[in-house]
């Protein structure tokens, strides 16, 4: 629960959750990420996730609720693979991506422009699925590589994201199945 004074609002995404073998492979890479920077702040294991929608902050969450409800999806296979980072001066965004999935693109898509019918004012920037392991991040000699790792998505989440004491904090707060056999 994030306390805040328009407690209506909430700043939310939709995202993937990771299982506990994925969290921890990726937990060791920030780590040796860390130790390889002079500066940076780095994802902490259980804010770890893919992230398909960033909606922001919005009042309208039985509207997501309604919009995750009607979007349904089959199970998807998901690799670990490609690594890279987004250059900026004051530090840069490392992430680990994932392997191209015709199945992630088909529900990430299909999202997306179900909130855009329904009003909400999603950036509509090309996706790019990837896991942030830091942000505002210097090092010379990271080598950002990852092993390929699959896992099995049966299901996609909406979290809340709020800053508590300086924190980064998450909070899942609906989850919806993927229950389809094939892709219509
Ligand atoms: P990031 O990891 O690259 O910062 C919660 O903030 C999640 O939504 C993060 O995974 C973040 O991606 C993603 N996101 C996408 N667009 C965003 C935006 N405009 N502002 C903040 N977060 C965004």
């Amino acid at each position: 629960m994030c306390y805040t004074s328009r407690m209506a609002t909430k700043r939310l995404f939709i995202a993937i959750a990771f299982p506990e073998e994925v969290r921890a492979y990726l937990t060791a890479r920030i780590d040796a990420l860390r130790q390889c920077a002079s500066r940076g702040s780095f994802t902490r294991a259980e804010n770890l996730h893919l992230t398909l929608v960033f909606l922001g902050d919005t009042d309208s969450m039985d509207d997501v609720k309604k919009v995750m409800e009607e979007t349904d999806g089959t199970p998807l296979y998901l690799t670990l693979s490609r690594a890279g980072k987004f250059a900026h001066d004051r530090g840069d965004i490392y992430w680990v991506g994932v392997k191209e999935n015709p199945a992630l693109l088909s529900l990430q898509a299909r999202l997306e422009n179900s909130l855009l019918a329904a009003g909400f004012p999603i950036e509509e920037r090309p996706y790019r699925p990837h896991i942030t392991l830091g942000r505002g991040v210097k090092s010379e000699n990271f080598n950002n590589k990852v092993s390929e790792l699959s896992f099995l998505v049966t299901q996609y989440v909406l979290m809340e994201s709020c800053n508590m004491n300086g924190r980064l904090v998450y909070n899942e707060l609906r989850s919806r199945s993927l229950t389809r056999s094939e892709e219509k």
